[in-house]
């Protein structure tokens, strides 16, 4: 009796080790790695929310890491992810040049490579990439501030100053043509007037995206050209966090009207801003539609079919062509932000209280 007791504990034990050895086994050949750039911008905790939420949902594993924008700390976590049996890897690049070393270990053990938002350089690893049409985003503003102004039709001349993005994200590139290829002619024919003469991409560009590195250079530029009243009538700002530097040091050293300022990411302060007017307007892009393209892209990568993409040539990160699937910007501005992004779901009314 005691015996055939202890045959059946034993053979319940195999059967249980061995379910969970399946289990084990299924769920690491279901897992995906996602790497994020930082926790200090609002958009990556939500783009790293969405992304592990719906993979979960469509039967994935998600292993989520953010590298507090150290791009030492985001190869480790590359590393480790593919060590530990991620077997697609979606990456938010902090500097998209940085990463060819640890990508090349992931195409010698033939793991696709997702560039999520921002484009991965100088690597053919890189199996897809999905993102806004940042050209567009970029477009958006610049003719923003062209309509705004009415550069058509007033005689101006309009003060302007310029504020972009890292230059070691290849997006931020895209966002300056964008609008500058909208606002040159303007410049050009003496219109529109820097009075900082900070045009070039490199003097415009701001480290990190960082909003403590937007106003100190905002605050030299007013203390050097606007501190004597001269009116400043624009400022284009190729995202949020650089339009809140530039915001924060109007605040503290200019006295006239605020001028037009663009933005990008509807960033909660951003929208309060536009709501109390600091802020003109923003360019909405639905983190919510941009995952769920790119776990469409996991899925199809899964099934061992091609992803869908929209755009096979206009992103070449030096060494490929990078099919790419690219979701549309939405202008956003104090009059349509409700639809927006409180009937959308995407903020309640309390978060902009
Ligand atoms: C993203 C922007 C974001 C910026 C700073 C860019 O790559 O496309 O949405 O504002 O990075 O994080």
């Amino acid at each position: 009796m005691k015996k055939k007791f202890l045959s059946l504990f034993l053979a319940a034990g195999m059967l249980m080790t061995g379910a969970l050895a399946g289990c084990a086994k299924k769920a690491d050949s279901k897992k995906i790695g996602v790497a994020m750039p930082t926790k200090s911008l609002q958009r990556w905790n939500q783009d790293g929310d969405n992304m592990k939420k719906k993979l979960e949902a469509a039967g994935f594993t998600v292993d989520l890491q953010y590298a507090d924008d150290d791009i030492a700390t985001q190869v480790t976590q590359i590393e480790n992810m593919i060590n530990g049996g991620c077997k697609v890897l979606v990456i938010a690049s902090i500097d998209g040049g940085s990463l060819g070393t640890v990508l090349a270990t992931a195409q010698e053990k033939k793991i696709p490579v997702i560039a999520y938002d921002r484009l991965i350089m100088g690597s053919d690893a890189v199996s897809y990439y999905a993102t806004f049409d940042n050209y567009k985003v970029g477009t958006i503003q610049g003719e923003y501030i062209r309509d705004t102004l009415k550069l058509d039709s007033e005689a101006g001349p309009f003060n302007i100053e310029v504020f972009t993005g890292d230059p070691g994200d290849n997006n931020a590139r895209f966002f300056y043509d964008g609008a500058i290829d909208v606002l040159k002619p303007y410049i050009d024919s003496g219109k529109l007037v820097v009075k900082s003469g900070q045009l070039e991409f490199d003097k415009v560009a701001t480290a990190g995206w960082k909003t403590e590195n937007a106003q100190s250079r905002m605050d030299a530029i007013i203390s050097g050209n606007y501190a004597d009243g001269t009116k400043l009538d624009a400022v284009l700002c190729s995202n949020d966090s650089t339009a809140l530097g530039v915001e924060n040091s109007l605040e503290a050293n200019y006295t006239g009207a605020y001028p037009i300022i663009t933005g990008q990411d509807c960033d909660k302060p951003n929208v309060k801003n536009m709501i109390n007017g600091k802020q003109a307007m923003s360019v909405f892009k639905d983190t919510r539609t941009l995952a769920d393209q790119v776990v469409e892209m996991v899925k199809a990568i899964m099934d061992g079919k091609d992803a869908p993409v929209n755009d096979t040539k206009t992103y070449d990160n030096g060494k490929k062509v990078v099919p790419s699937y690219l979701c549309t910007p939405e202008f956003a501005d104090k009059d349509n932000y409700k639809k927006l992004l409180i009937d959308s779901g995407y903020y309640k009314e309390s978060d902009l209280a």
